[in-house]
């Protein structure tokens, strides 16, 4: 059914203006001192020892590219043992930072639950800001590094805890779904946080009527198309899905009608009406490895395609090519950078953190 309300910040005659999520915080190096800059010549030791690296992205990432990459890509791997640090990786980040340094790739619940079970002291995130806060979130004793604290989100700057609040005020007892495409703020005012992998799921698992979903308002349009559960939106967008359209996608399909079209649930309706099929970035990559079609477009960030390709090079794909510029943010050198200055350390106030941990462990707990 369609969704039942949408709303955004200008329709509170009573919210307070000028409001924001809190910007990320970070806190100085602590009590480790910061390594030397390694040699970053491209020498033949440097050569073969990622060799194994480029055999992994040699479809993506051409030849005379690979000398500028791999002397980064070495001393990241040195100092990533030296350091006693896991890198988690989104399935959006590119290619030399997916395939060739990070040790758990996936969408945002397999990195949530991923989370949950590192051993190691420092865990650096590859990915954008909600992300770094939700591993600090399942691990509050470890030491949590994003390289470049800008990497935001279109979805999570869209709606605030205040926000919240007076959605609450608004539907009294309705429950409130968070995307986990939100702050720990936000995070910290919700009953239960989802992921496009789960989002189904986690609405009907609270047996209510009617759910408060948000923020992002096409998420909350297919959840809605695939439940009786009446879903109350808010008006956020992914900056990135929301830029494709059904149009696109059907000339694709006239250029090539045997084309197979996986799309993520970020989309806007028109453009999941043309999908084969629509799934969070894991259910589309498991989509392709089952299925193995000979075209293929996949209607999400770019680096995903890049990034099924170097493991996949049967597959032909089509690129359209929207790039989210907070993902991006992360680089072969600022995750070096950040491994020697063990920088910027994400912090989270306690009494927050442990209201927003109860939203994302009641997600991470729900039986399958
Ligand atoms: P998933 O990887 O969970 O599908 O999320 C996509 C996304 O946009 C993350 O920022
Ligand atoms: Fe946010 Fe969209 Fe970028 Fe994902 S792709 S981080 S939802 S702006």
């Amino acid at each position: 059914m369609p969704i039942s309300g949408l709303y955004g910040p200008d329709d509170f005659a009573n919210r307070p203006q000028g409001q924001t999520t809190a910007a990320p915080r970070s806190v100085p190096a602590g009590s480790r001192p910061a390594l030397p800059m390694p040699s970053l010549e491209w020498t033949p030791e440097v050569e073969r020892a990622t060799a194994p690296h480029y055999e992994r992205v040699k479809h993506v990432i051409p030849p005379i590219e690979w000398p500028l990459m791999a002397p980064t890509i070495k001393a990241i791997n040195e100092l990533k043992r030296a350091r006693g640090a896991v890198i988690l990786a989104h399935n959006y980040q590119a290619p030399e930072i997916f395939h060739c340094v990070a040790d758990i790739g996936g969408d945002s619940l397999q990195l949530a639950v991923e989370a949950t079970r590192v051993k190691a002291d420092i865990i650096v995130q590859c990915g954008v800001h909600f992300m770094a806060e939700t591993s600090k979130l399942l691990n509050p004793d470890k030491t949590v590094l994003i390289p470049d604290t800008r990497a935001g989100c279109s979805l999570a700057a869209s709606i605030t805890g205040a926000d919240v609040r007076l959605l609450r005020e608004n539907f009294p007892g309705v429950p409130v779904v968070a995307y986990v495409n939100t702050s720990a703020e936000v995070k910290a005012e919700v009953d239960i946080c989802c992921t496009s992998s789960n989002a189904v799921q986690v609405v009907e698992s609270l047996g209510a009527p009617s759910v408060i979903f948000l923020p992002d308002r096409y998420l909350a349009t297919y959840v809605a198309s695939k439940t009786d559960v009446k879903i109350i939106a808010w008006k956020g967008a992914c900056e990135v899905h929301e830029r494709f359209t059904g149009a696109e996608l059907r000339s694709y399909r006239e250029a090539d009608p045997s084309v197979q079209i996986i799309a993520h649930p970020e989309c806007p309706p028109d453009v999941l009406a043309e999908a084969d099929f629509t799934g969070s970035t894991a259910h589309m990559i498991n989509w392709v490895r089952e299925r193995r079609p000979r075209r293929l477009v996949m209607i999400t960030e770019c680096s995903m395609a890049d990034n099924v390709r170097a493991e996949l090079p049967d597959v032909e794909m089509l690129r359209p090519c929207n790039i989210c510029p907070h993902m991006k943010r992360i680089t072969l050198a600022n995750i070096l950078e950040s491994l020697l200055t063990l920088r910027e350390e994400v912090t989270i106030d306690p009494a927050l953190a442990q209201r927003a941990r109860r939203s994302v462990e009641r997600m991470i707990n729900l039986k399958n």
